[in-house]
């Protein structure tokens, strides 16, 4: 029998207790495609007593996490603690450190601190892995690295958030308010207790980061990512958005500035969906992602981006790889040869937009948006205003643009600035094309 390859598991829980169940599951059939049995040496958690559902008493467990990084009889430490910083980023440093393999599914870590932990990685040739932090179960860091190795890619782009994607598909099927779904969303588990980092739009970006630099061979740049959540989208945008043959998801997208190859735009925003475009059939907690190759042409992964079976899957398919001795740079290219693409110049974008604007019903509001639309080189598409009226006497006004630059838009907001007709400020949401 060839030698095992020997993991110790820090953190047991959701993705944890699904990585010990999938290896027990699984076991035979995947020592056989990875040439070797994958075998648990030792775990590790905060509560050594907790009922995990999982029998763990054949496992050594270890009191202090970052001693897993010492531990003479492990290979790869896998961890599944969560968190940017902290113990999840000490047990990392240290387990590079020590020339042990390290799998992730951390996004929030890798976001932050990728290319520090790639770099160790590769002074101390040991693997560094993370396909289960990007949209769970789906192998879409891999289909990047792999599939899509041969294409320049133009533009990745995605739903990269089960949550926010449950509660805007949810708004949409039922017409309810945001915060009543998303109330129902945590009651359900779908939505964490603080749900802040997945509605504001942080938890797509981190993932957003990491495909960016994997699909485009650029240094991680998490910091200049322009985001947006899904906090501020009223069962009224969804019903115009669909009156208008659109859907709204929260939309991950990279790609080269129009003018610029040099620059990469990043964005995580709420958006205008076709209802003719793959991405709006992706309903409830799924994720998907697009890539379009320059010679691939568009491909579309699509999958469950979270959830303990899913997520343990991605992991174990490193761990799999790990075992075949499938390595190679963490972000596909060195780090050293990764391009340093300069945040892309928003000015240059071009595009239709959908404008909410929330204002007291008086006369000569709507003549006051549509000059400021004009001084500002605004064309506008379509406008309708909402004949219902909510307790405040507020009404809200929908416009979409024609095609033109977004740096229009945003200097009509500029100039709609303090106006004492707007109740809160507008909100814009550009349509994806
Ligand atoms: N859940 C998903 O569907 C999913 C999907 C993709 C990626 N991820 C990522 O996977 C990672 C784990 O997520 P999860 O949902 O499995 O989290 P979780 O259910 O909260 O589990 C975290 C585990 O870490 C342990 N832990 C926390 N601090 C510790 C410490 N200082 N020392 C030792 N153990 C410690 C906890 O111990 P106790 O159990 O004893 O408290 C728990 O077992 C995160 O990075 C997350 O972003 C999760």
């Amino acid at each position: 029998m060839p030698e095992p390859l020997r993991i110790a598991l820090a953190g047991l829980g959701t993705v944890g207790g699904g990585v010990i169940r999938l290896i027990e599951t699984n076991g035979a059939l995947i020592a056989r495609r990875a040439g070797r049995p994958l075998e648990i040496v030792a775990v590790c958690a905060r509560d050594r007593s907790k009922d995990r559902g999982v029998d763990l008493s054949r496992y050594p467990w270890e009191d202090d996490m970052t001693l897993l990084a010492e531990r003479a009889d492990v290979d790869v430490v896998v961890e599944l603690v969560g968190g940017a910083d902290g113990p999840a980023l000490a047990l990392a440093r240290r387990t590079l450190a020590a020339g042990k393999g390290l799998v992730t599914a951390n996004k929030a870590m890798i976001a932050h601190h990728g290319l520090e932990l790639a770099q160790a990685a590769e002074a101390a040739g040991a693997p560094l892995k993370f396909e289960a932090a990007v949209a769970g179960g789906i192998p879409v860091i891999k289909g990047l690295r792999e599939g899509v190795a041969a294409n320049a890619v133009e533009r990745i782009y995605g739903i990269l958030n089960g949550t926010c994607n449950y509660i805007l598909s949810t708004m949409e099927r039922t017409g309810r308010d945001f915060g009543d779904v998303l109330k129902e969303a945590q009651d359900l588990g779908y939505a964490e207790a603080d749900p802040a980092f997945d509605i504001e739009g942080t938890d797509a970006a981190h993932k957003l980061a990491i495909l960016a630099a994997i699909a485009f061979g650029s240094r991680i740049d998490f910091e200049s990512m322009a985001i947006a959540g899904i906090n501020r989208i009223r069962a009224a945008d969804i019903g115009q958005a669909a009156a208008l043959g659109y859907v709204i998801r929260l939309i991950g997208l990279a790609e080269h500035d129009a003018d610029d190859a040099g620059r990469l735009f990043q964005r995580v925003q709420p958006c205008l969906v076709p209802r003719a475009h793959p991405l709006a059939a992706v309903d409830g907690p799924t994720n998907a992602v697009v890539a379009e190759g320059n010679f691939s042409g568009r491909l579309l992964f699509q999958g469950a981006g979270a959830g303990d079976g899913p997520t343990a899957s991605a992991v174990v398919a490193d761990l799999i790889d790990i075992a075949r001795g499938l390595t190679g740079a963490p972000f596909s290219v060195p780090v050293d040869a990764l391009e340093t693409l300069a945040p892309a110049d928003p000015s240059h974008r071009e595009g239709r937009a959908y404008l909410r604007f929330t204002v007291t019903d008086r006369p000569g509001v709507l003549a006051e948006i549509t000059a400021a639309m004009r001084d500002a080189g605004v064309s506008i598409e379509s406008l309708i205003q909402h004949g219902r009226h909510d307790e405040g006497g507020e009404v809200l006004v929908a416009m979409v643009t024609h095609e033109g630059p977004e740096s229009g838009v945003a200097r009509a907001l500029e100039l709609l600035e303090g106006s004492a007709s707007l109740t809160e400020p507008p909100l814009v949401m550009p349509l994806l094309a």
